[in-house]
């Protein structure tokens, strides 16, 4: 009902009558002036005028399910939404979540994580009150080797939604890191639960450097935030909801091909080592290519020295610029 409230007082953006409100939501006065109170002890602040009503005058910068819920555009990504103060991990949460047979569309959301996971077995920071940590359960009818392509749309959707959060123009690091001035704003980790050659569900967790203002010594020289880049504070709720929102169009339209053939020129388009060199780093050594941009079936295309052409696939390895981080 909160969510509801806050919704409701976000779409008026001016004084919205108690009777209003109540008629909208088919609750007693009462109940409005409650939750009202509730959010005025999160940190909304709610002004009320006699005979006027209530408008919202300013959110905090939380990232509950109450606000992120009142700012969701989606049908079904973000419907079933779970906010966690402190967690291990949102990936680990949507994984116990998907066990218990949770919904396709099942969102976690933390302001922090004790136990962030990166790719290929790496950590990630996930500090209290600065970024959006938060997973979702995918039940995708779609053959699993074909999965880790919706980490490349979900590079997409994070790189739109901040575009249009914040104005500022991100690159993709391929398959999935979201670049800013050189430096990484965001990265995503895609877990899959399979059988043989059967997908049981699909883990896509993303984190975003949203309001952190330092790094520490070993992270400074290739991460960045969108507080560092725009100056400003961000509201993570927002962003989060606008995430959603274009990872589900992204999402939907992807199911019906299985390829990326609508997605790649945007893509390429964005991707930071497009036609430059590249070191590809693999398990046990490392190769130089030219990046020549992904294919429909998002694997990189690369070209070495000699003007040998082949694939990279995703799973195996990192890409660095020759110098350093891009
Ligand atoms: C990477 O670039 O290495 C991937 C980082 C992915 C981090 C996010 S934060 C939310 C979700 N939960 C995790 O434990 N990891 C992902």
């Amino acid at each position: 009902m909160k969510t509801r409230i806050l919704k409701e007082l976000k779409e008026a953006g001016d004084y919205i009558s108690g009777q209003e409100l109540c008629e909208k939501l088919q609750v007693s006065r009462t109940a409005v002036w409650k939750h009202i109170k509730a959010l005025r002890e999160e940190g909304y602040r709610i002004d009320s005028v006699t005979n006027k009503g209530y408008k919202l005058l300013d959110s905090p910068d939380s990232i509950t399910a109450e606000e992120i819920g009142s700012d969701l555009d989606t049908e079904w990504l973000g419907r079933n939404l779970r906010y966690y103060e402190t967690i291990d991990s949102t990936n680990l949460e949507i994984r116990r979540l998907a066990e218990e047979g949770a919904p396709h569309g099942t969102t976690a959301v933390a302001e922090e994580q004790t136990s962030g996971k990166g790719r290929r077995g790496r950590s990630w920071l996930g500090k209290a009150g600065c970024g959006i940590w938060m997973s979702f359960l995918l039940r995708p009818q779609i053959a699993v080797e074909n999965s880790s392509m919706l980490t490349l749309i979900t590079a997409l959707a994070v790189e739109k939604a901040v575009g249009e959060e914040t104005g500022l123009q991100c690159q993709i690091k391929w398959p999935n890191d979201i670049i800013v001035n050189g430096k990484k704003l965001c990265g995503i980790l895609t877990e899959l639960s399979a059988q043989m050659d059967e997908l049981n569900y699909v883990v896509v967790g993303i984190g975003i450097n949203a309001n952190m203002q330092e790094f520490p010594d070993d992270l400074r020289d290739k991460a960045t935030s969108l507080r560092i880049e725009t100056g400003e504070t961000v509201k993570r709720a927002s962003l989060a909801a606008k995430v959603l929102k274009y990872f589900e169009a992204y999402y939907e339209k992807f199911v019906k091909t299985e390829d990326l053939s609508a997605f790649a020129d945007e893509y390429n388009r964005l991707l930071v080592h497009m036609n430059r060199k590249i070191r590809v780093i693999r398990g046990s050594g490392e190769d130089f290519y030219i990046s020549r941009g992904i294919n429909d079936k998002g694997e990189l295309m690369v070209e070495d020295d000699a003007g040998k052409k082949s694939v990279v696939l995703s799973g195996e390895v990192s890409v660095r610029g020759v110098l350093g981080y891009v």
